[in-house]
């Protein structure tokens, strides 16, 4: 039987190279996903799709500590159920899980969801769970709000834009207001479609700062594409910035071309 090489214990030198230290008047937003060769993020109906080899997950999961946010929209709780944690970092690390946050304008969140199961039974492990917050739309029914906060969730009600989205614009100022200096967006696609063909920041800057995708050597067919059909015109130009092979995967660091 050959050794196990020991589990690394610092994220991989291209994502310290390529993610700036935090800076909480300018939060960071990095929107990442793994792909098939076929650019879908998921199988039919949104079923979930291992596309990650056992190197690339666990990059995911160092470049979530990273981040002190980690955000995925509702249909991604509805679907996967994930509990976005950060489990593949060995425990001695002492590494910090991110704030999970959820965008989900007309709070349909699933009671019976394990990232809020796991965080009502943190007793024994309350350094690697954190509580999921809820932005919903600050038009939602404050008894329904009411009965997701007395499940355990925090419930941020936001502004909604004119289609009834948390704006993706808005999302800076919702981080400062949280204390938060920087977020992972992990999906799904209408979200990633979202905050890629937003308009830029005050400052002109694009508003997605770095883009990471794993891309898996495997084809999905008839699935959930990375953004959904209808969005794919209008995307931005985009550069590579750097390319590391992981496993059988490619993981492409990127940026959006001001
Ligand atoms: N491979 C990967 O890396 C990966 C990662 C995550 C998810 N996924 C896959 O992605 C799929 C889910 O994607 P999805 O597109 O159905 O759902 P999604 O992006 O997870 O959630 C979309 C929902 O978020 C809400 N929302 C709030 N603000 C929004 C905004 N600015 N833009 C868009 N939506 C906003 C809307 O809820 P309301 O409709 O209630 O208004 C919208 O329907 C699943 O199949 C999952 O497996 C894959």
């Amino acid at each position: 039987m050959t050794a196990q090489p020991p589990a690394p214990t610092s994220p991989p030198a291209f994502l310290t190279r390529h993610l700036p230290p935090p800076n909480p008047d300018r939060p960071h937003i990095t929107l990442t996903w793994a792909q098939s060769l076929d650019a879908k993020i998921a199988g039919k109906n949104g079923s979930r799709v291992i596309l990650s080899g056992p190197e690339s997950m666990l990059m995911t999961h160092w470049l979530r500590t990273m981040h002190d946010a980690i955000l995925v929209g509702i249909n991604t709780i509805v679907l996967d159920d994930p509990r976005l944690k950060i489990q593949l970092i060995p425990p001695h690390i002492n590494a910090h899980p991110p704030q999970p946050l959820i965008l989900d304008p007309k709070l349909r969140f699933p009671l019976s969801s394990r990232i809020l199961a796991e965080w009502n039974a943190r007793a024994s492990k309350p350094e690697v769970v954190r509580q999921p917050w809820i932005l919903c739309g600050d038009t939602v029914d404050v008894k329904l709000v009411q009965q997701v906060e007395q499940a355990g969730a925090r419930v941020i009600p936001v502004s909604l834009d004119a289609e009834g989205r948390i704006p993706p614009n808005a999302l800076p100022d919702i981080l400062r207001s949280l204390n938060l200096r920087s977020v992972m967006i992990e999906g799904g696609s209408a979200i990633l479609s979202s905050f890629l063909r937003s308009p830029p920041r005050d400052d002109a800057s694009p508003l997605v700062d770095s883009i990471i995708v794993t891309v898996a050597p495997m084809f999905i067919g008839d699935g959930i594409g990375f953004v959904p059909e209808a969005d794919e015109h209008a995307l931005p130009q985009i550069e590579t910035v750097y390319t590391e092979t992981m496993g059988k995967d490619a993981v492409m660091v990127c940026k959006i071309k001001a």
